[in-house]
């Protein structure tokens, strides 16, 4: 591990299904401290690009790197372990238990650092303050906007470097949309390297510094967020369909 690693890079990375190839040679970088977005239509390959990084879809080729250290064939747990937090497609919560106890389950990996448990969760509650009121409630009484909370906390409980989000604002009314573009940023403001996953071009502006485009397992387009002119967004806008 070396200060000039990205904090994450895709090289060449090829994965899919079975004998159905979905990525095809991804090549991307997130630096240290750095969001980026991955933008795309249905079905280009987002959410396997990022299973491929969790190790939850077989990798068939390409490196996968964070802070210089080849994650490619190695067990999703031990990729956990490795500093990489997800928030899955559907955030997939624990429905029936409180607020807290999905928060905690996050905290796995660090359940022998009961301190530095209670302070994440302080830092979680203080990114959420609502999250706080309803620490017993369960997950199923949230709201979307709420659950959404909750699936990003958790996924700051395993105190991850690196964290892909599939499409934190899927679903979501927009005072929820603006909630999760904040706590985003406040994110990146902490000095954490965010790849978000997103179908919306305007947030994705908002909390990113670099947009990429998926379209057929295959990066097609790469702009900055902050030169991004009416021309770059209607081409982007086009991709998306
Ligand atoms: N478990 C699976 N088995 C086989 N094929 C799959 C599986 N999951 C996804 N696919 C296929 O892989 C391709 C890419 O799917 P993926 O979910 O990565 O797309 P996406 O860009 O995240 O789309 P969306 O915007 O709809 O979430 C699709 O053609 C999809 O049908
Ligand atoms: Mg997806």
């Amino acid at each position: 591990m070396t200060a000039t690693c990205p904090a994450l890079r895709l090289s060449s990375v090829f994965s899919g299904y079975g004998r159905y190839d979905v990525v095809r040679g991804v090549n991307l970088t997130v630096e240290p401290g750095e969001a980026v977005a991955l933008l795309g239509p249905n079905g280009a390959g987002k959410t396997t690009v990022l299973r491929t990084i969790m190790g939850m879809v077989k990798h068939w080729r390409g490196s996968i790197a964070v802070n210089g250290v080849e994650l490619a064939g190695m067990k999703t747990h031990s990729i956990a372990q490795g500093h990489v937090g997800i928030v899955p497609e559907g955030r997939r919560l624990f429905v029936d238990q409180t607020v807290e106890d999905n928060l905690l389950l996050g905290a796995f990996r660090l359940r022998d650092d009961q301190a530095r448990v209670r302070q994440l969760l302080g830092s979680v509650y203080e990114l959420f303050p609502v999250l706080s009121d309803y620490r017993l409630r369960r997950a199923s009484a949230l709201s979307g906007g709420e659950q959404q909370m909750v699936a990003i906390g958790r996924m700051m409980m395993n105190d991850p470097e690196v964290m892909l989000l599939d499409e934190p604002s899927l679903g979501l009314a927009p005072i929820a949309v603006q909630a999760v573009a904040r706590a985003l940023k406040e994110l990146r403001g902490r000095g954490r390297s965010l790849l978000v996953v997103e179908q919306r071009i305007d947030l994705a502006m908002q909390v990113c510094d670099r947009l990429q485009v998926l379209s057929g397992g295959e990066i097609v387009s790469e702009q900055q967020a902050s030169w991004l002119d009416v021309e770059g967004r209607d081409l982007i806008s086009a991709y998306l369909g």
